[in-house]
């Protein structure tokens, strides 16, 4: 047992060479930026005095790190849930290494569904499961208020992302497919299942902030009831290059992007912020990806990029570098044009 700082929170955790879901309380020093970007999203939003779940909590470092670093009125109550004993004492520890002692804050142990189900509804919902989040889907969407938000990792990339094509079929009753583009397919294969299951209970889910990192999916909705709501999001699953259904609507809301850039105080995500606001300006699926164009045209070399971008620009299209992977282009530019183009420049 270590005691690390994640942020401004102390924690007394595992720190084992290898994180794997065997550990007795999980904590997953990769997933600060996850945290980081939760807590800046969260602080970049108007919502103020907001019951927050977390009941998936492990070791509490997310629901301290919220306590901490939310503007002091984002608040109303915060409740943390893990099934495991463990969990639940380690949370405690931490909650007192830390000296909160909040009537805010509630600690609770057993299964996140009944969790839910026990409980009143929430303004936010963080569902950070190992693997898929499709278990706590119904319950979270029963439970999350309207306006609320929603958050959702996935960790199961191998099949959204089109390694295991029978088990996405058979969890997201979709077709992957494993092009430059499986990652985006694989979240908006994501955000399709989360949607379906929304509209079943009258609800729309819109993605207001959605990326690919390291090795799992996240995304953030803004939750509406309504049954016309929910009609108009389901109308927008479609097939993409033989991938799907999968949304084909926006997976950023652009303003929210821009303000979250620009209040950034963690300073490894600028990069990773600045790339997303680009790309939520131009409302495309997917990308073109500039070495798959060279070897499909046999072009004899890459062009640079900036030259590309700026050429693709001085034509009036939209061009963006991809967040998922930085040679793939977000652009309303076609595939013919683009190799015109290169040919060009190179
Ligand atoms: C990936 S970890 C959560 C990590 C945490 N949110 C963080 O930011 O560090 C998943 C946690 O869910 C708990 N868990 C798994 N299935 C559960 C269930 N059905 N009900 C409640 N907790 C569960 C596990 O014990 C584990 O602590």
């Amino acid at each position: 047992m270590k005691q690390i700082v994640e942020g401004t929170t102390k924690l007394k955790v595992e720190t084992p060479k290898i994180v794997s879901k065997d550990m007795q309380t999980f904590y997953n020093p990769i997933m600060k930026a996850n945290r980081d970007l939760s807590i800046l999203l969260l602080n970049s939003l108007s919502k103020t005095n907001m019951r927050i779940a977390l009941p998936l909590a492990a070791s509490g470092i997310r629901g301290i790190r919220f306590f901490k670093e939310l503007k002091s009125n984002k608040i109303k109550s915060l409740s943390m849930n893990d099934m495991k004993p463990e969990a639940i004492k380690k949370i405690k520890e931490n909650l007192k290494l830390n000296k909160i002692t909040s009537k805010k804050i509630l600690v609770n142990l057993g299964d996140a569904n009944q969790f839910l189900y026990n409980n009143k509804c929430f303004d936010y919902i963080d569902i950070d499961p190992f693997g898929s989040p499709n278990h706590f889907l119904d319950a979270s969407l029963k439970r999350i208020l309207n306006n609320g938000i929603l958050a959702v990792t996935a960790t199961d990339t191998s099949a959204l992302a089109g390694s295991y094509p029978t088990a996405c079929l058979r969890k997201y009753q979709a077709t992957p497919k494993k092009d430059h583009n499986k990652h985006e397919s694989g979240l908006r294969i994501l955000i399709k299942k989360c949607q379906v299951v929304a509209a079943q209970y009258d609800k729309a889910l819109s993605p207001i902030f959605s990326y690919f990192k390291d090795h799992y999916y996240r995304i953030f909705f803004k939750v509406q009831k309504g049954k016309t709501k929910a009609d108009k999001i389901i109308k927008q699953h479609k097939m993409f290059n033989k991938a799907g259904p999968l949304w084909s609507g926006q997976l950023w809301d652009k303003k929210l992007t821009s303000l979250m850039a620009k209040n950034n105080q963690f300073k490894e995500l600028q990069k990773f912020l600045d790339t997303i606001k680009e790309e939520s300006k131009i409302n495309e699926v997917g990308t073109l990806n500039i070495h798959s164009l060279a070897e499909k045209y046999k072009l004899p070399k890459l062009p640079k990029t900036k030259l590309l971008l700026e050429t693709i620009k001085e034509k009036k299209h939209k061009v963006a570098i991809s967040h998922i992977d930085s040679v793939s282009l977000k652009t309303t530019i076609d595939e013919k044009q683009l190799v015109a183009l290169i040919k060009l420049i190179i």
